[in-house]
């Protein structure tokens, strides 16, 4: 099991008028129903995006319904066991990508690089408001980038790697303008219309 942060214990597991020889046991009890799993809402994005495979690299072996998905291939939670990081480069994944990965509220890193991934980029995944790191560079993603709608709060997005796939059109500049956490694009080896400069920071340069 691992450690709980000190933090948690503060927050959550305390509970007042509790008679001192109880309080020991009860900390545990109340410990053990705080969250030790990952959401079902979690589980239920991560089996859409299963199920929207054709070629799943053998996910389904440790992607059964009814576990935890913190323990399944791939993916990472914080101690609270809240998703935190998916890493699913290099399995051969074919199909497309569920927009319901953008509905894991506390996704931070998303690496799907070097698969063969087709389709769109959801816009649910650009306008996450909690993905840092999104990388698909090496697939077959085409389509436009979407256009981030003006209403999206805030927008974390600091490294966005689409590079090396399929993907067609102008550059929605004039919206990516407001991407104000943006670090890099890499957005090279695509077949976009008009000039965009191999790899783009966004906080020196500029749109055409
Ligand atoms: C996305 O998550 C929210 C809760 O965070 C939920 O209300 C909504 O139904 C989810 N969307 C889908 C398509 O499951
Ligand atoms: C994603 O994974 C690939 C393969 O391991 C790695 O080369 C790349 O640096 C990762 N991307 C990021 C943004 O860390
Ligand atoms: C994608 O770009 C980011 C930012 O430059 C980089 O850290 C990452 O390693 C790149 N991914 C791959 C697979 O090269
Ligand atoms: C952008 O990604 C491509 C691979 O898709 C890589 O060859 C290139 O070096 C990257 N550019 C930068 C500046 O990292
Ligand atoms: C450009 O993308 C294709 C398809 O993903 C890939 O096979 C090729 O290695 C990429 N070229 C560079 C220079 O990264």
């Amino acid at each position: 099991m691992e450690p709980i942060p000190h933090s948690l214990c503060n927050s959550k597991a305390g509970r007042s008028a509790m008679p001192p020889y109880g309080s020991a046991l009860a900390m545990l009890l109340s410990l053990a129903s705080l969250a030790t799993s990952c959401t079902e809402q979690e589980s239920y994005s991560f089996l859409q995006f299963l199920a929207g495979l054709s070629q799943n690299g053998g996910l389904t072996k440790s992607w059964q319904k009814g576990t935890d998905c913190c323990s399944w291939e791939g993916i990472s939670c914080s101690p609270e066991r809240t998703v935190t990081d998916v890493f699913l480069a290099s399995r051969n994944l074919q199909g497309f990508i569920s927009p319901l990965l953008g509905n894991l509220t506390g996704l931070l890193r998303l690496n799907l690089s070097f698969n063969l991934l087709s389709g769109n980029l959801p816009l649910e995944l650009v306008s996450s408001t909690s993905i840092i790191v999104l990388d698909v560079s090496f697939n077959q993603l085409s389509g436009d980038l979407p256009d981030i709608p003006s209403s999206t709060p805030a927008w974390p997005l600091q490294v966005l790697n689409i590079s090396s796939n399929m993907f067609t059109g102008r550059f929605p500049s004039t919206t990516w303008k407001e991407a104000n956490s943006l670090v890099v694009i890499n957005a090279s080896n695509n077949s976009f219309t008009g000039l965009i400069p191999t790899t783009l920071c966004v906080s020196t340069l500029s749109f055409a």
